[in-house]
């Protein structure tokens, strides 16, 4: 048996109050269904500044009823400290575990509006970090990212090799960790961060300048538009599916390795694909649903500010401390991705 498996077996057994941030988010709300599919009790923070009321809507019909009534929403923004608190609880109420996704994603926005990324992603961590340890939450584990490893050119990205940032958001995502770091010498708090890899799956936005590579193309190629490649396509990435990360952060919630907390971890596959192979991929895998696909051709333009140029996770720790093991390779992911843009989007 995998540590997923008996985690699995075991949650329901043992119903724990979890609190997501960003929960009508892409991640946030994959996690949520998750967790409700486990019976688990689940209180969930949003400001829906790039969540959807449809990603929740999506899950109350995927869950039972019993299931969708331990689930508790809080519309609040993690930029105040008393909504973080409201969502954290205090004493005998608080919430076990923080899942915390909540910040404004994208390098380009936070190239574009560096000040609000800065005050959403910063500021709104380090309130939840406070809210959390008040709270006595037993983890606090958290969405880092792979941007952290910056201009460092070695592959593939071992975790404690980083360089410097090549964006604002990269820099408020390693100032999160740094928080973390601080959170957990200084009071004893434990902390997880999990450094993301270009996630992709079901209810990821394919709409807005921001969108997500895999949304953005999915959406391009069903409705038969333009899809453009930033540079010669040869860029690539580690590509990792949506199921994966639920698992990683779930794993890391419960992780009873002495050394496992206050560390953050590569969330990927540990496979490098090519802008360019990732079009033949979701062209090949849509075609027999659009025919017009047949001989789709992508354009090219400039590159991107502030992207790295490849990218490639070593996940050994992940494997080591917190038992993490891919469920879904990228072309498994893409055709199960695929199954639900498909149903969404015609
Ligand atoms: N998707 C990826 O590939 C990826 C990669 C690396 C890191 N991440 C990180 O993972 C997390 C989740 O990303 P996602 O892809 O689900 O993005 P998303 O935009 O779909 O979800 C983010 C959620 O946070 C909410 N939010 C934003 N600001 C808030 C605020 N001030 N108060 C309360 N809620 C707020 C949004 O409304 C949204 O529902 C983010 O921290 C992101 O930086 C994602």
């Amino acid at each position: 048996m995998t540590a997923y498996s008996e985690l699995l077996a075991q949650l329901p057994t043992q119903p724990k109050t979890w609190l997501i941030t960003g929960v009508a988010g892409f991640i946030g709300c994959n996690l949520l269904e998750k967790l409700l599919r486990l019976d688990q009790n689940v209180v969930g923070l949003d400001n829906f500044a790039t969540g959807h009321r449809h990603n929740l809507k999506q899950i109350q019909a995927a869950v039972s009823p019993a299931q969708w009534a331990r689930f508790k929403l809080i519309e609040g923004d993690i930029r105040k400290l008393d909504d973080c608190r409201a969502a954290c609880g205090f004493g005998d109420k608080g919430v076990d575990y923080v899942l915390h996704q909540a910040a404004l994603g994208s390098v380009p926005r936070s190239l574009e509006d560096p000040i609000n990324t800065n005050t959403a992603n910063i500021d709104g961590f380090l309130n939840m970090l406070v809210a959390a340890r008040d709270a006595k939450v037993i983890r606090f584990v958290y969405a880092a990212s792979s941007s952290t490893y910056g201009d460092h050119p070695g592959l593939p990205k071992v975790e404690d090799v980083i360089g410097k940032p090549l964006s604002p958001y990269a820099v408020t995502k390693l100032v999160n960790e740094q928080y973390a770091d601080v959170f957990a010498r200084a009071y004893g708090f434990k902390t997880i961060g999990l450094r993301y890899f270009n996630i992709f799956g079901a209810h990821q936005d394919p709409e807005g300048a921001y969108a997500a590579v895999v949304p953005k193309w999915t959406s391009a190629m069903i409705h038969n538009e333009p899809v453009f490649i930033n540079g010669d396509g040869e860029t690539s990435r580690d590509f990792c599916y949506i199921a994966n990360t639920v698992q990683a952060n779930l794993l890391a919630a419960t992780a009873q390795h002495p050394d496992a907390a206050n560390q953050v971890y590569n969330v990927a596959v540990g496979d490098r694909t090519t802008l360019n192979d990732l079009f033949e991929a979701i062209r090949v895998v849509l075609e027999p649903r659009f025919p017009h696909l047949k001989d789709f051709k992508p354009s090219y333009r400039d590159f991107r500010a502030g992207d790295v140029r490849h990218s490639l996770a070593d996940i050994s720790k992940a494997r080591t401390l917190l038992g993490y093991e891919p469920s879904h390779r990228i072309l498994e992911g893409l055709v199960e991705a695929m199954d639900w843009y498909v149903s969404d989007l015609t």
